[in-house]
């Protein structure tokens, strides 16, 4: 545990946690400029293997990280931060787990229905695809959810490190350290 101005003890969140936190959160920004970016660097290179497989990994990695975080209880916040902060933080991190599950699951879905190719993870074994077909409604609407949950998600993401970076600037609290 290290220490911190005062002499009081920082308290951070489990190495477990912090692990996945690190690694979903690197892939997470992967996939989401590599799904926006992604035909704009049609000539050059095609992420959209590397994409899907990563895609996956993130959906395995968080579905570990949600039955871990329910064995422990977080690290208390700051007396400085308000309820409506409290809540703010509440609602946007349940809200990332949800879109962690929901985004992949979505592209699995389109993927499965839409692609002739194969879902390969990062080219070491082939993911299943899901019996759907092709131009089906639950194939639509996956395609327009993948999208617009995609963006959602870019933009609460944005959101979410702008907080980081606020409370470890401009507050100067222990919300940034106690994650990494
Ligand atoms: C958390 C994980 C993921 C994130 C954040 C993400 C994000 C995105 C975003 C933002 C786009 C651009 C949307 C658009 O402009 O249409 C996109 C496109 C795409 N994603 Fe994902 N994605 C994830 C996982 C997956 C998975 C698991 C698959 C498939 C197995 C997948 C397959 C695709 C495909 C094929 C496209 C291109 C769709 C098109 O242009 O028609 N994605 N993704
Ligand atoms: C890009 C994808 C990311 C996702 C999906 C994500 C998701 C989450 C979630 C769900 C939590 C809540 C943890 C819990 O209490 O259960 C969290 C906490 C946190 N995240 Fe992220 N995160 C991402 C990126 C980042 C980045 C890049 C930073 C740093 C700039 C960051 C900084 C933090 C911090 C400091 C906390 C702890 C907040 C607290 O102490 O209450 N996150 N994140």
């Amino acid at each position: 545990m290290a220490s911190i101005a005062g002499g009081a003890e920082l308290v951070r969140y489990n190495t477990v946690a912090r692990t996945l936190h690190a690694l979903i959160a690197g892939m997470v920004i992967f996939n989401l400029a590599s799904g926006i970016g992604g035909d704009a660097l049609e000539d050059i290179w095609n992420p959209f293997p590397l994409h899907k497989g990563t895609g996956i990994i993130i959906l395995l990695l968080s579905l570990i990280r949600l039955g871990w975080r329910f064995t422990w209880t977080m690290p208390a916040w700051p007396a400085t931060m308000s309820n409506l902060q409290r809540l703010a933080a509440k609602v946007a991190h349940a809200a990332l787990y949800a879109l962690m599950l929901i985004v992949p699951v979505t592209g699995w879905i389109m993927s499965s229905a839409n692609s002739k190719y194969p879902i390969s993870i990062w080219g070491l074994f082939e993911w299943p695809k899901l019996a759907v077909t092709k131009g089906s409604a639950l194939a639509e609407a996956a395609h327009e959810g993948h999208e617009v949950l995609g963006f959602l998600m870019a933009g609460l993401v944005v959101l979410h490190i702008a907080a980081a970076l606020h409370h470890h600037f401009v507050i100067k609290d222990t919300i940034l350290r106690r994650m990494f």
